[in-house]
């Protein structure tokens, strides 16, 4: 077990049982340095115990590394709630993770991300304070983030395609969940031309009636010809297969942890497909927490469309360092952490 922390650089990693409820959590906590761990909780169903902990472990390092990209303040974390099989008392079982969070005292503070909704996180917020983002403090990441995502295909299109506006820009989207959506809609409003795929025909009609988006099956995503790919589904999906099948200029999503292996830039790279890296592109979520958290609500959009500054920098040092933009990317973010 040690053994995966290492690599990671993870400071602390917590393991939660709760018979009553079902609750089987974990708590990855990367770093805090710049500030207490902030990062969404998953509510999914793993095949194992073990592939939940390495999700939790690569997503709080992924928060460490976004934060510190996106200057604020935080360090990184991430829990990680397995859906148990059958019948669930939902409530209950997010009231027992809230007693989880509690006990950490603040090193961790949580958020909503796949697979759970802001009403589960008031049920978190009955039993501790360390929560943002709830039904009832309103701030919904969502949005923000799809609007981080549009700033980083602004910035990839401009420095990589030079183009000025997305009118007529094709965009391939894989997943229309609460980010995808959001992102159709903006991409829609600024001209873009969409091809969307979602595991739920329900969300696919319902993005192409309203955006006249073209819908075609979940692989058949991969190959579409286009300019930007926008992968904002689950992580993992950049391999060395899919990869190969990829028929775009750029990819530029929300999903976390895009790429199945760190190698994976340096393969998109030699296709010339310019990878923009994924924790920097769905910082705007996390920029509108922190923010709204500190009473800085009026810099939230701001500081999410920077994020198209930061890429820019980043396109700059991967032609001049001739590196793969992951690689500099984690660069750019270990200078900020262990500085
Ligand atoms: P979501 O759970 O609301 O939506 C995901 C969508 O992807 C669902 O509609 C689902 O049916 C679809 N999907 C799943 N597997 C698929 C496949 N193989 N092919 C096509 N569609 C598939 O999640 P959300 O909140 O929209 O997040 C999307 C991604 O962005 C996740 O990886 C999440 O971790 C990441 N993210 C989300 C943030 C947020 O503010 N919601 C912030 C930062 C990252």
């Amino acid at each position: 077990m040690f053994d995966s922390l290492a690599p990671a650089r993870l400071q602390d990693l917590h393991l939660f049982n709760d018979q009553a409820s079902g609750l089987n959590a974990i708590i990855a906590i990367h770093n805090t340095r710049l500030g207490p761990a902030l990062g969404g909780c998953r509510c999914l169903v793993y095949d194992s115990s073990r592939a939940a902990i390495d999700d939790a472990i690569a997503l709080a390092r992924g928060m460490s590394y976004k934060a510190a990209l996106a200057g604020l303040p935080q360090g990184g974390g991430k829990a990680v709630i397995m859906l148990p099989s059958g019948t669930i008392d939902r409530k209950a079982l997010f009231r027992a993770f809230g007693d989880c969070v509690e006990q950490l005292g603040g090193r961790y503070i949580t958020a909503v991300d796949s697979g759970t909704e802001l009403s589960d996180l008031d049920e978190v917020a009955g039993r501790t304070s360390h929560v943002i983002g709830t039904g009832q403090d309103g701030f919904d990441p969502s949005p923000m983030t799809a609007r981080g995502v549009m700033a980083a295909i602004r910035s990839a299109a401009n420095h990589c395609l030079g183009r000025d506006d997305l009118n007529g820009l094709h965009v391939a989207i894989q997943g229309l969940g609460h980010v995808g959506s959001n992102l159709a809609a903006l991409l829609a409003e600024a001209g873009a031309r969409l091809t969307v795929a979602d595991k739920d025909p329900g969300r696919c009609a319902a993005v192409a009636s309203q955006f006249d988006a073209a819908v075609v099956d979940s692989e058949a995503i991969f190959q579409t010809d286009c300019d930007v790919f926008s992968p904002c589904a689950l992580g993992q999906v950049l391999n060395g297969d899919s990869i190969e099948r990829l028929q775009c200029r750029v990819v530029a999503g929300a999903a976390n942890n895009q790429l199945a292996h760190g190698s994976c830039g340096e393969q998109l790279r030699r296709r010339d497909i310019f990878y923009a890296p994924d924790y920097l592109v769905n910082a705007g979520g996390l920029i509108r927490l922190v923010l709204s958290r500190n009473g800085q609500q009026d810099q939230v959009e701001e500081r999410v469309d920077a994020i198209a500054d930061v890429l820019a920098e980043i396109i700059r040092r991967s032609h001049e360092d001739d590196l793969p933009s992951n690689i500099v990317a984690d660069r750019m973010a270990e200078e900020r952490i262990y500085a």
